[in-house]
């Protein structure tokens, strides 16, 4: 692949910047400095740096993030701070995306990828991929509500799938769904005339928000996250 292509997926350098970063010398391939960034490299077999650091090429990046509140789970927004901003600029590179979308006041486990169809698969419907989320709620639940949340409730035109919920006390605990709609969980408490007061999302299908990362902060997946997200008999 050209030399510049991959540098500015990697979100490191645009193809000016590249250009221009080339005629200065700053990028060795195999410790000779390119001269133009339009070279082809092979990203498996040639060893990239620029300006002293090494460029390591995957073709996807997969990172969980504990998201705070006040970001939008978009790639970019016009009035509001989104969950990409909370990465390091010199690792945001292109086209990562939030695999599906928490509310602006909820918290917790959002993954960033490129990789589109491995987000699509956990997405759809047909997958039953289950989500847990921590919640709080204003008023008591008493196991009429419990019972009716669990069995599906009306959220307005649409009757929820089955879910799972587990007190904590009897206005806090884990909810486990296996669908995303919109605002879903906040609706269904509106069904039983109750209101979310607390929203966090601790793990995603078999990945768990890991508990040393605090509000703001991401890592990478690990070896066995990625080899679960990416697994196509999901
Ligand atoms: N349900 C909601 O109501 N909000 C979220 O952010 C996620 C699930």
């Amino acid at each position: 692949m050209r030399l510049d292509k991959l540098l500015s997926q990697m979100g490191k350098a645009t193809r000016s910047e590249s250009s221009k970063l080339a005629r200065m010398g700053k990028i060795l391939i195999n410790g000779t400095p390119a001269k133009r960034s339009d070279v082809q490299v092979d990203p498996d077999k040639d060893e990239i740096v620029l300006c002293g650091v090494k460029v390591t090429y995957k073709e996807f990046t997969y990172i969980m993030l504990n998201k705070p509140e006040g970001y939008v789970s978009a790639t970019e927004d016009p009035h509001e701070k989104t969950v990409l901003d909370l990465v390091d600029p010199q690792d945001r590179r292109k086209n990562l995306f939030p695999c599906g979308r928490l509310d602006k006041n909820t918290l917790g486990l959002v993954i960033l990828t490129n990789d589109g169809d491995s987000a699509h698969r956990l997405l759809s419907p047909k997958h039953h991929v289950s989500k847990v989320y921590k919640f709080e709620t204003k008023l008591p639940l008493t196991s009429k509500d419990v019972l009716s949340l669990e069995q599906g409730v009306d959220i307005g035109g649409y009757f929820t799938k089955p879910c799972k919920i587990k007190l904590e006390t009897e206005a806090s605990g884990k909810i486990t769904l296996t669908e995303g709609k919109y605002h879903q969980i906040k609706r269904m408490l509106e069904a039983v005339n109750n209101k979310i007061t607390y929203l966090e999302r601790i793990s995603f299908g078999k990945i768990d928000l890991d508990p040393a990362l605090k509000r703001g902060e991401w890592r990478y997946l690990t070896k066995e996250e990625e080899e679960y997200f990416i697994d196509k008999s999901i």
